[in-house]
């Protein structure tokens, strides 16, 4: 991957340039099990928002199971690539900036899937606190995270006792996981964790 003209994954072109070239090594191929173990799991569906979608495999998954889900993703390479497999769900992929995105009806549920671990460190407080500001009480944040030491990435590994401060002053953490199907960049290195948004925490804005 030495030739890529983008270094910074803060910038569309970093991604863009990837899912042109088709290096998509955090790409699963396909939905998680515990994603439709967790689906398979509630009572009702859930608005549903997947920030940083790529292939938004789970989309599909979720629109075909009844739920109201949306994916974006600021990439538009990763829009095309998204609403082409999405077929008759495409519309449902929006090209949108995770800090600007603004949700026409209120998000109960964010799927994560290698969105966190997609940016640089320094954004994680902006990123936790973002979900804050975009769920109710009781909405939930659901998905992978990824654990490890490196400082290079993307992917960016966090360490739990991190990612626990992070999310304390807004989340419980509900449901805690090791994954059976990891890809091979996050094999053994992640677990499935849902995260409940907690009464009354006071949210701080996540624009910059
Ligand atoms: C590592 S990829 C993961 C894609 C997908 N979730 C998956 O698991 O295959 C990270 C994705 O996040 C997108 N992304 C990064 N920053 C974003 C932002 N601020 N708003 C929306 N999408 C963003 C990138 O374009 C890229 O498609």
């Amino acid at each position: 991957m030495a030739d890529f003209a983008s270094r910074d994954p803060l910038d569309p072109a970093f991604w863009n340039e990837r899912f042109a070239r088709s290096f998509t090594p955090w790409d699963r191929g396909g939905v998680p099990s515990a994603l439709r173990d967790f689906v398979g799991r509630q009572a009702r569906s859930f608005v549903t928002l997947i920030p940083g979608c790529g292939s938004a495999y789970e989309l599909v998954y979720l629109c075909e199971a009844g739920w109201d889900a949306t994916a974006i993703d600021f990439a538009p390479e990763a829009v095309a690539r998204g609403r082409k497999l999405a077929g008759q769900w495409g519309e449902r992929v929006v090209e949108a900036d995770f800090f600007a995105w603004e949700p026409a009806h209120p998000v109960e549920l964010i799927y994560e899937c290698a969105f966190l671990c997609a940016l640089p460190p320094a954004m994680r407080p902006r990123v936790v606190a973002r979900w804050a500001e975009l769920l109710g009480q009781g909405g939930r944040v659901a998905g992978f995270f990824y654990f490890d030491r490196t400082v290079k990435g993307p992917p960016f590994g966090i360490e739990r006792a991190e990612l626990d401060a992070l999310m304390a002053p807004y989340f419980d953490c509900v449901e805690d996981e090791a994954v059976a199907d990891s890809i091979p960049i996050f094999a053994g290195k992640e677990r499935w964790l849902v995260w409940q948004r907690s009464a009354d925490a006071c949210v701080a804005t996540a624009r910059p």
